[in-house]
């Protein structure tokens, strides 16, 4: 039988910001992380309900909302959390800023590994922080923390570790060993850890992941956590996330970062993330499952027809990180543009050459845009 994930829902004449980048053109969009699947029924069931009330005054979580963040929490990763450490924002880039800001003074480093989600290194530049990146390195195929050149880059004025996992675009779930690391290094250099974990409930191959908080009570109290439904239920537009941050401190400096510039969650973000976490999990299986075979089909796809382009272990997330600086192209996403396939540019990661392909779609719409790619190498002839 056909899975859902298999229908193909015409996103070029709505409010998508991936489509609408090439509207007009026959580019396929395969960039920016959203997917092109509905949300689970169940959300969007939630979102008829609270729409047919049709009063959208200043919202406020709903008991019941706070609930399920705090029973998912505690069902998927057995970690009991308390109500009052729950900040509620309306996207974690805005959470990547006001971090910025918090807990690093003018003057002060941010540290983070490169490749890296783009607001990482953006974030604090925009919060006038200086940010200090340690590359990672490759282990075979997989994507791992070059602990040396971490060594070398953190000082006296590095104050706050950036840390993505499962990481984009890296693709890497770390294992309890890494995180370890990251803990202890974090402990030993007197840095507080901001885990960005946008992507946990993404991990492929049935996978489990750890928050880094759940380490133990020093870790929990030196760290915060930033999550939200947005990724695996589809819901970026609808803006609502979530800091968890146990120790009361860190807390309140974070509020005091974000007093009067942070935009409050909205009703709607409020209602879908609650359906989300309460009856989105069968859904997620599903999607799971179907991500999966995309990636293998990416990895069979790429071994076999895309030769110049180099992958990598991919364990969660749907975005597949490539290595096309084999193909000789100065501007390698300019390059695909041209022959109908739209990718990330690596460069915003920190990784010119590179180019991140999101694969979070039908795997029709896949299969072309992998065709398209294989089209675009052969005619380098
Ligand atoms: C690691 C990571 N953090 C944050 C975000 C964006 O979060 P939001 O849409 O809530 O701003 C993304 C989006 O792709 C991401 O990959």
């Amino acid at each position: 039988m056909d899975s859902i994930f298999d229908q193909i829902h015409e996103r070029r004449d709505t409010d998508s910001q991936k489509w609408q980048k090439y509207e007009g053109k026959d580019i396929l969009p395969m960039w920016v992380a959203d997917m092109d699947f509905k949300a689970p029924q169940p959300v969007l069931d939630a979102l008829h309900e609270r729409v047919d009330q049709g009063i959208f005054g200043y919202a406020r979580p709903e008991r019941s909302a706070v609930d399920s963040i705090l029973e998912m929490l505690e069902r998927n990763y057995s970690w009991k959390v308390d109500e009052e450490w729950l900040v509620w924002l309306p996207g974690l880039v805005v959470g990547l800023n006001i971090t910025s800001r918090a807990f690093a003074d003018p003057g002060d480093n941010i540290l983070t590994t490169t490749p890296i989600y783009p607001p990482f290194l953006l974030g604090p530049r925009f919060q006038n922080r200086s940010v200090t990146k340690a590359k990672m390195a490759l282990d075979g195929d997989r994507w791992v923390f070059d602990w040396e050149a971490m060594e070398a880059t953190v000082n006296e004025k590095t104050k706050l570790f950036l840390f993505c996992n499962p990481h984009n675009p890296c693709a890497r779930v770390f294992e309890p060993e890494e995180l370890e690391q990251v803990a202890s290094f974090c402990e030993r250099h007197s840095l507080i850890l901001c885990a960005d974990e946008i992507h946990c409930e993404l991990l492929l191959d049935g996978r489990r992941h750890i928050p880094i908080a759940t380490l133990s009570e020093q870790v929990s109290q030196n760290s915060f956590t930033l999550i939200s439904p947005s990724k695996t239920y589809n819901l970026a537009g609808l803006g609502c996330s979530l800091a968890i941050i146990p120790n009361r401190t860190l807390r309140n400096r974070f509020a005091a970062a974000s007093r009067g510039i942070m935009a409050e969650v909205n009703n709607l973000g409020y209602t879908a993330c609650e359906a989300a976490y309460r009856h989105g999990g069968e859904w997620r299986d599903e999607l799971l499952s179907y991500l999966g075979s995309n990636r293998d089909l990416v990895r069979e796809f790429a071994r076999e027809h895309l030769p110049g382009i180099k992958i990598y272990e991919h364990e969660a997330t749907y975005l597949s990180w490539m290595d096309a600086t084999a193909l000789g192209q100065d501007d390698p996403v300019a390059f695909f543009e041209s022959h109908g396939i739209g990718l990330t540019d690596g460069a915003f990661f920190d990784s010119p050459g590179f180019v991140r392909l999101n694969f979070g779609c039908p795997r029709s719409t896949l299969q072309e845009g992998l065709n398209r790619m294989r089209n675009a190498i052969q005619s380098l002839g």
